[in-house]
């Protein structure tokens, strides 16, 4: 798909133009043809037309493929409407023929730059489609697009690549999270981590079970115990002011499977648990954005891999590690398997010098409870950096909210045979799982542990993608990577 900006008073050669309508009827000022304005004006005076993301569509002679798309009330108009606004428009272009679509941009309120941005990150939100093991193309539903033009005034260049190159990482993200367990091993996501390295210039190293046994993981290789496939520890750099240590480290769970272990989890929606890769998939997806995007910063990403499988091998309820930070942990329920990767995860970018660390975590059933599917939870100190990953992650798109980790927390998780136990019961449970992380944080370093078990996943359909994985949280760490540059 090619991306480019035009004045709206000359563009040609569409086969779709796609035309936003407020609650007050206010049309584009410029560019539009009369015609095309004449039908504009007529799908306005319709009751329901001007509805938040509902589409009518025109087709005729003169006019081509008009589609006027809802706006809901102009008041309310901020980027997420404008990204809404375009999926909207691109989903009801699936089943057509179109190739060619212009785009009036609204910029008002919201300036021409975060506009155009949005409005190109959501064409290509709805440009992804779960079906990709469809066995017939054409049940596959892609669409068919090529050239988009916005009709914007004002220089938007230097925008499109940015939202081109963020857009496409967050349908990686869910691509990779959307693969079943059996095609998304430990093995092929590090396969995938070397082709995105390869593409973009990002550094890769992947860690094999003997050199992370040298390296004392013992709490992340307890969990790839019960499992035949073999454990891979993904690290990704990039270098972007070169000289020492890394400005920002960003740690993504990578469960290719969690099926629970001996504390095996019941059958009912056990499937989802394919994606409980889903923060790897959002390091991984941004740290290639980022690469392609080169900001000024030494970035980290690191993904700690493998499946939580109940093999003869496996990790007994009660058994005892001893992590690579030194603090030793008591595995009370194997399904408690996140943190303990995600440990040495965060021990391992703090070896690597890393002062800022951020972790993401498909980690609890407890933040599903507590925030429900709309907001990830985020938890960390000091308070002054988990303010700005928020205030940072909430201008890219992503919705974090803050939850409590105090000493009360600490407390809960101390372990009557070890230093800290991985389960402490289910009251409180998202932040327990993070206290546990928090036990690993070295003094002097800032940490911000974003629990996307809430986010990670839609059963329905959502404005800016099809039920399925929803690529949460790289849109938050590519902005934190630039926000960190010199
Ligand atoms: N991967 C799950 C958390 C999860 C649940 C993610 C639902 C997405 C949707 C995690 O490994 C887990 O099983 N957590 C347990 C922790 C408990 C045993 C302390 C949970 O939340 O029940
Ligand atoms: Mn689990
Ligand atoms: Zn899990």
């Amino acid at each position: 798909m090619r991306f480019r900006a035009t004045r709206p008073s000359d563009f040609a050669d569409v086969d779709v133009v796609v035309v936003p309508l407020f609650d007050d009827k206010r049309l584009p000022p410029k560019g539009l043809r009369k015609a095309t304005r004449a039908i504009v004006d007529r799908i306005a005076g319709e009751p329901g037309t001007a509805k938040l993301y509902n589409v009518t569509t025109h087709f005729g002679e003169k006019t081509g493929r008009v589609v006027v798309v809802g706006g809901g009330k102009r008041a309310e108009y901020v980027p997420e409407r404008a990204r809404g606004i375009a999926s909207a428009a691109v989903k009801s272009l699936w089943r057509s023929n179109a190739k060619r679509v212009a785009f009036f941009v609204t910029s008002e309120g919201i300036g021409a730059d975060n506009a155009s941005q949005s409005t190109v990150e959501g064409v290509i939100y709805a440009m992804w489609r779960p079906e990709a093991h469809r066995s017939r193309p054409d049940e596959r539903r892609l669409p068919k697009l090529t050239d988009i033009t916005l009709l914007v005034d004002g220089d938007v260049k230097g925008v499109l690549k940015r939202a081109e190159v963020v857009g496409e990482a967050v349908n990686t993200a869910r691509r990779l999270a959307n693969e079943p367990a059996n095609l998304m091993t430990p093995s092929v996501l590090a396969d995938e981590a070397r082709a995105i390295a390869k593409a973009t210039g990002l550094e890769v190293e992947i860690l094999d079970r003997k050199r992370c046994k040298a390296l004392g993981m013992n709490s992340y290789l307890s969990v790839a115990q019960g499992s035949h496939e073999p454990p891979q520890f993904i690290v990704l750099r990039h270098k972007g002011r070169g000289g020492r240590g890394f400005d920002i480290a960003f740690v993504g769970k990578g469960i290719t499977f969690d099926s629970g272990g001996i504390s095996i989890k019941p059958a009912e929606g056990m499937y989802h648990m394919k994606a409980d890769m889903t923060g790897a998939a959002t390091v991984i997806a941004a740290m290639g954005a980022i690469a392609r995007l080169g900001p000024k910063a030494n970035v980290i990403g690191i993904a700690p891999c493998t499946e939580n499988l109940p093999g003869g091998g496996a990790t007994k309820p009660g058994d005892v590690f001893t992590s690579m930070s030194g603090r030793t942990v008591e595995v009370i329920n194997t399904d408690a398997e996140g943190r303990l990767v995600l440990i040495d995860g965060v021990t391992y970018a703090q070896r690597q010098g890393a002062r800022r660390v951020v972790d993401v975590a498909t980690l609890t059933g407890a933040i599903q409870i507590a925030l429900g599917h709309h907001y990830a939870g985020l938890f960390g100190r000091p308070q002054s950096f988990v303010d700005e990953v928020r205030r940072v992650g909430t201008e890219a798109g992503d919705r974090l909210w803050p939850m409590p980790l105090t000493d009360e927390y600490r407390d809960e998780i101390r372990s009557d045979v070890a230093d800290i136990t991985n389960s402490a019961g289910r009251d409180g449970g998202a932040s327990k799982g993070a206290a546990f992380i928090d036990a690993v944080v070295e003094d002097g370093v800032e940490w911000a542990h974003l629990d996307i078990a809430s986010t990670y996943w839609s059963d329905r359909d959502r404005p800016q993608s099809p039920k399925g994985p929803q690529g949460p949280a790289v849109r938050t760490l590519v902005a934190l990577a630039e926000r960190y540059a010199d």
